[in-house]
């Protein structure tokens, strides 16, 4: 089969995709959003999942998400294309969706959040196989992430967040032994990672009286997720402490038994702002072990 035809054929579908392959085969991170070569198939996975979240957003998203839903005008039937989600995000955050073609390095994620630029893939996982995701796809970033980016309290604390990552490279750049380096960056990258998993991706917070509302992406774009957080009785739900959730490991291949509460995207910003001056204190320098395993190509992004 011609190559070309062969990359028509496959579409943009997680884990299938040639026009993925050979992207990565060439280590072309950032890259263009082909969307011609989306198949119905890709569509029909989009409407689905789409259709689906729309009551349980309804029921347990937070309002500012269902304001950013609204803001996006997503076409509920069709993969969006990034350049018209960006022209109704940008104007009001400066936030922008970026293709990326995978794996996003530690550091350069965390500084795109800072330049405003969310790294977005494009493939979207099988129609047959809603519930099964080898790796994050468009409809977990455009559906769960980027309806959050809208709201600028939010954005602010993102790009809060970010500016942690370069606090970051510079406090290590001094150090000249490579082994202390390493070490110290191991643990930094794996407490600022367990903070953004703990609220950018699995936060809830407090909504009226005593209920929660949840803004983390991780569960904005699950069906049986977003429910079992706020309903079930086997999650346990705790206000976030700093202290805890940068101890705290997680395991992500099945539903999160803890998660953690703000009480508003304010909330949110301080925590980061307390992040950055723990991180200046050296409080990230041994956090407890365990999950997320930070790679080589983590520590390496951070060589300013
Ligand atoms: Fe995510």
């Amino acid at each position: 089969m011609p190559k070309s035809s062969f990359i028509e054929s496959s579409g943009l579908t997680t884990a299938e995709s040639s026009f993925i392959e050979n992207a990565r085969a060439h280590e072309r991170l950032y890259i263009d959003q082909p969307y011609e070569l989306y198949t119905p198939e890709n569509h029909e996975a989009w409407s689905k999942l789409y259709s689906r979240m729309i009551p349980c957003w309804e029921r347990y998203a937070n309002p500012h998400f269902l304001d950013g839903i609204a803001c996006l005008r997503l076409n509920p039937d069709m993969v969006p294309r990034l350049e018209d989600v960006n022209r109704f995000l940008k104007p009001l955050t400066g936030f922008r969706a970026k293709a990326v073609s995978g794996y996003v390095p530690a550091y350069v994620f965390f500084d795109s959040l800072r330049k405003r630029e969310f790294p977005t893939t494009i493939t979207i996982r099988r129609s047959d196989q809603l519930d099964y995701l080898p790796e994050p796809d468009i409809f977990h970033d455009i559906a769960g992430h980027v309806p959050m980016h809208t709201d600028r309290n939010f954005a602010e604390a993102l790009v809060r967040f970010g500016e942690c990552a370069h606090t970051a490279a510079e406090l290590v750049s001094d150090i000249r032994d490579d082994e202390t380096r390493a070490h110290r960056l191991t643990n930094i990258v794996k407490a600022m990672a367990r903070f953004f998993w703990f609220t950018v991706e699995f936060g809830l917070m407090r909504g009226a009286g005593d209920e929660f509302k949840v803004y983390g992406s991780g569960l904005l774009s699950s069906h049986g997720e977003i429910s079992h957080a706020i309903d079930s009785p086997e999650v346990q739900r705790y206000p976030i402490q700093l202290e805890w959730a940068i101890n705290q490991s997680f395991e992500i291949n099945h539903y999160q038994p803890l998660l953690f509460v703000v009480d508003s995207f304010d909330h949110l910003y301080n925590l980061v702002d307390e992040l950055e001056s723990w991180l200046r204190a050296g409080k990230l320098n041994n956090v407890a072990p365990g999950e997320p395993y930070v790679n080589e190509s983590d520590l390496q992004s951070f060589e300013l």
